[in-house]
């Protein structure tokens, strides 16, 4: 194919060289430079004419940028496993597939989710700084107390792939027993970890840990929000390696200010980046991370090559090997 016939395909920022090369032998290839996203007037302009997109979480794509980009767009694919920011009826309506990567993220964001979990528990960052600014004066008998987890109950608030994997975890490490909610009962959490499907407030009322593993939408934006916390137990960790619009980011700060709740650890926040003057970064009960679930290299290596053969079957027309719907 001639490089003037080849499609082409807009990549929205540097992403494995892997993927990249992938995606070469069949299309002409844009690499957004920049350490930031494109911004919207940018997006725009880059994404005119292209036949593929590789996009972030950080894109928003939606009609106006479809209808920009042409209607010759036939595949748009996020390199993520969520997907809210992306309109996926506008694409369907439009006839553009829209894939994502999931699976091989799935170990990574797990072992986040229970970093996060014991850090907070065990009151990690606060330690750290002790240590760091000179205030460790003695060993303690009444210093950092943190939480016990063995044999205690862990709240996944659905239970898909990373949901289990962190209950697989829990459940073989610290014994944990596990309820979860899902729109379902999932057989294989039944088998693995022993867990029980029951409704949230169930979960809320009953769980030592809670972690927040369900996809943002109009169902589950700000699901956890004061009534919630105010059913939770008094010495719970809250996890959040999902997308932060799940929580209701001031009840949150209200819940752990007042001590309703005993710490959180976030992966994912509202905004993203969170300013460093915002009240929760100041809270040495709470554990922020910047939304790296995702980033060992073998996840983002596979994420890569992902991405590269949901575009390159979208732009041959076949189905996408990892299609949303
Ligand atoms: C995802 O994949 O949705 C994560 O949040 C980013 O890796």
């Amino acid at each position: 194919m001639s490089p003037q016939s080849r499609p082409r395909v807009f990549v929205t920022r540097q992403i494995p060289e892997k993927g990249l090369e992938c995606l070469r032998q069949v299309a002409k290839v844009e690499v957004w430079p920049g350490d930031m996203p494109p911004n919207r007037d940018e997006l725009l302009r880059h994404a005119e004419g292209c036949q593929g997109l590789l996009t972030l979480l950080s894109d928003r794509v939606d009609g106006e940028l479809l209808d920009q980009v042409g209607p010759q767009l036939r595949v748009v694919c996020n390199y993520a496993v969520g997907f809210n920011n992306i309109d996926v009826a506008a694409a369907q309506q439009r006839g553009v597939a829209v894939g994502n990567t999931p699976d091989v993220l799935t170990d990574a964001t797990a072992d986040l989710a229970v970093t996060l979990l014991l850090a907070a528990a065990r009151r990690l960052p606060e330690a750290i700084d002790q240590v760091r600014h000179g205030d460790w004066k003695t060993w303690e008998p009444l210093g950092l107390i943190g939480v016990d987890l063995t044999g205690k109950t862990l709240g996944i608030i659905g239970m898909g792939r990373i949901g289990l994997a962190v209950a697989c975890r829990m459940h073989a490490g610290w014994s944990m027993d596990v309820l979860y909610t899902a729109r379902s009962p999932k057989p294989e959490a039944n088998q693995q970890v022993g867990g029980r499907h029951v409704d949230l407030d169930t979960l809320l009322a009953n769980s030592d840990f809670i972690s927040v593993h369900c996809p943002l939408s109009d169902e589950t934006r700000g699901m956890l929000d004061a009534p919630q916390f105010a059913q939770m137990r008094s010495h719970v960790v809250l996890v959040n390696t999902a997308r932060g619009e799940v929580i209701d980011q001031p009840a949150l700060l209200k819940a752990l200010t007042e001590k309703k709740i005993f710490a959180a650890g976030l992966d994912v926040t509202t905004p993203e980046p969170l300013p460093p003057e915002h009240p929760l970064v100041g809270l040495p009960q709470c554990v922020i991370a910047p939304h790296i679930g995702s980033a060992s290299r073998d996840s983002r290596e596979q994420m890569a090559m992902i991405a590269a053969n949901n575009i390159i079957a979208g732009l041959n027309g076949r189905p996408l090997p990892h299609a949303v719907s």
